[in-house]
């Protein structure tokens, strides 16, 4: 992606300040676009951003009104009113303290009894409410995104995972810490549907996600690091802190003030 004259990269001395950038950035993009279409993730790495997001909502510097979001991915076999459920934390994170209506919230539904008929549905309502304009990406430190995993192949379209072992591990906190109570199943967004948004955004911090940070943008396009496919997108911004951009070239690194 360095050769890349698309990928922009914007490396923030910390957690923090990375966190900022990105609320400005996606209350920007409401400001020229009020009836956004936001792609969202969960996990660690968005709570500071979501955090920021919902100051600048308190403030009036920013509304959800005609927001519409999209979560990437879902735990199989649990309610959305279960504790542990990806929706509960993005409740407890964002929906819940922004003026977003909640008919305007999209989610795949980890009840469903039909999980693919709810994986077309919801690639529907994505193609319905015109495609994603701006998806924003975490990624986990084996280059997954969404719940697309390494391995031999990618799915494209929305579709029904099994949990690697490592997936299940890093979720166990959202199950009180017992991982034979994590869904060993769920459902994610496929890497064509990401590709699709008109931008993508991927947040990381820390120097544990520096090693796969550096083969996302320097290294060859591969379904063994999923994120690597972000290279094939014309609209890619990187917000890093420099503890994740410390395995980049010095070119990529130089810190925003
Ligand atoms: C979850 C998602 C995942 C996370 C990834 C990193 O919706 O998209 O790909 O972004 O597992 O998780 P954290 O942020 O906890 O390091």
């Amino acid at each position: 992606m360095t050769d890349s004259v698309t990928a922009r990269f914007h490396v923030y001395p910390n957690e923090r300040a990375a966190a900022r950038a990105l609320a400005r950035h996606v209350s920007d993009a409401i400001q020229v676009k009020p009836d956004l279409v936001l792609g969202l993730p969960t996990g660690r790495t968005p709570v500071g951003f979501y955090h920021e997001l919902s100051g600048m909502v308190d403030h009036g510097r920013c509304s959800f009104r005609s927001v519409r979001t999209f979560n990437l991915d879902e735990f199989l076999g649990i309610p959305p009113t279960h504790p542990g459920s990806y929706r509960r934390f993005m409740e407890a994170h964002l929906f819940n303290r922004v003026d977003l209506p909640a008919s305007q919230i999209n989610f795949l539904n980890g009840d469903a009894r039909d999980p693919e008929a709810e994986c077309e549905r919801y690639e529907q309502a994505i193609a319905q409410a015109g495609g994603l304009d701006v998806q924003i990406l975490g990624i986990g430190t084996n280059g997954h995104i969404g719940f697309n995993e390494p391995g031999p192949r990618l799915e494209a379209r929305t579709h029904l995972v099994t949990l690697k072992l490592e997936s299940r591990r890093s979720n166990a906190a959202l199950f009180g810490g017992q991982l034979d109570r994590v869904p060993t199943e769920a459902l994610s967004m496929g890497m064509a549907t990401i590709l699709q948004a008109e931008s993508l955004i991927l947040l990381a911090h820390g120097e544990s996600k520096a090693g796969c940070i550096a083969a996302v943008v320097h290294g060859p396009l591969t379904t063994e690091l999923p994120a690597s496919f972000l290279q094939l997108h014309h609209d890619v911004d990187l917000i890093l802190d420099t503890g994740a951009a410390s395995a980049l070239t010095s070119e990529a690194q130089t810190v925003q003030r």
